[in-house]
């Protein structure tokens, strides 16, 4: 039974301070459940209550999960003193405490990012135990060979002695530059250092899939949407 304080759940609810869901309580428009609670330090079951602000029925959510399509050029952190984030992105539709992207793509990487304020989800998803594959389309600045595969889905070791797990690598286009490769860690610049044991240069990298979970091709550069429940479900497949 998930008991909150009632100012996080009004706070949370309807994106507010706590400070300003302290006065909405306060102010006796808080009905929890038919009755009228003006106790802001109240706890609530968070996953049965009916909770009533201002005379419309709301539903809380405990956290929430974001796809996301990067762009470049933009930060995957929560916030930074001069640069626009990933989660500046979100944050005209979802302005909640503690954001944060889960795993990061470079600067120069397009593609799917997930923001959730879930950290034990975050950690789950990133951790190289969960063995969760990330797929990565590349298009590399030298023609990958049938070697330059077999080495990289036997495991590279980094310049600087970094053992990275066995990738798995398709070349997708005629020219062999435009490789899909597949990983299941997520070690700093993983696929442009893995591609540099092999000679070959990043022009551009995007991902692609998390595990079960596609990008969805409706969302443009920039765009997101909360997941779903089936869509979280198929990130674990
Ligand atoms: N590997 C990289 O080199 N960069 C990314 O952004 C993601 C994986």
């Amino acid at each position: 039974m998930p008991l909150e304080r009632l100012d996080k759940v009004v706070s949370s609810v309807c994106e507010i301070s706590r400070k300003d869901a302290r006065s909405v309580i306060k102010c006796g428009q808080v009905v929890v459940d038919g009755v009228t609670v003006k106790d802001a330090a109240v706890r609530i079951d968070t996953e049965t209550v009916k909770l009533t602000i201002s005379g419309e029925d709301k539903t809380y959510k405990q956290f929430v999960y974001i796809m996301l399509n990067k762009p470049q050029g933009i930060l995957s952190a929560s916030n930074d003193r001069s640069r626009k984030t990933v989660v500046d992105l979100v944050k005209a539709d979802f302005d909640r405490p503690g954001l944060f992207p889960v795993g990061r793509l470079d600067k120069d990487t397009t593609g799917l990012l997930i923001v959730t304020d879930d950290g034990d989800f975050g950690h789950k998803v990133i951790s190289p135990k969960s063995f969760i594959e990330k797929e990565y389309i590349v298009l590399c600045d030298k023609p990958i060979t049938d070697r330059d595969v077999k080495v990289l889905e036997q495991g590279v070791t980094l310049a600087d002695g970094t053992p990275c797990r066995p990738a798995k690598v398709l070349v997708l286009s005629e020219d062999r530059m435009t490789v899909s490769i597949v990983i299941t860690e997520g070690k700093y610049h993983e696929i442009k250092r893995m591609l540099g044991v092999v000679g070959a240069g990043v022009c551009q990298l995007h991902r692609k899939r998390i595990g079960g979970l596609t990008l969805d091709p409706t969302l443009n550069l920039g765009c997101y949407r909360e997941l779903s429940v089936s869509d979280l479900c198929n990130l674990w497949k």
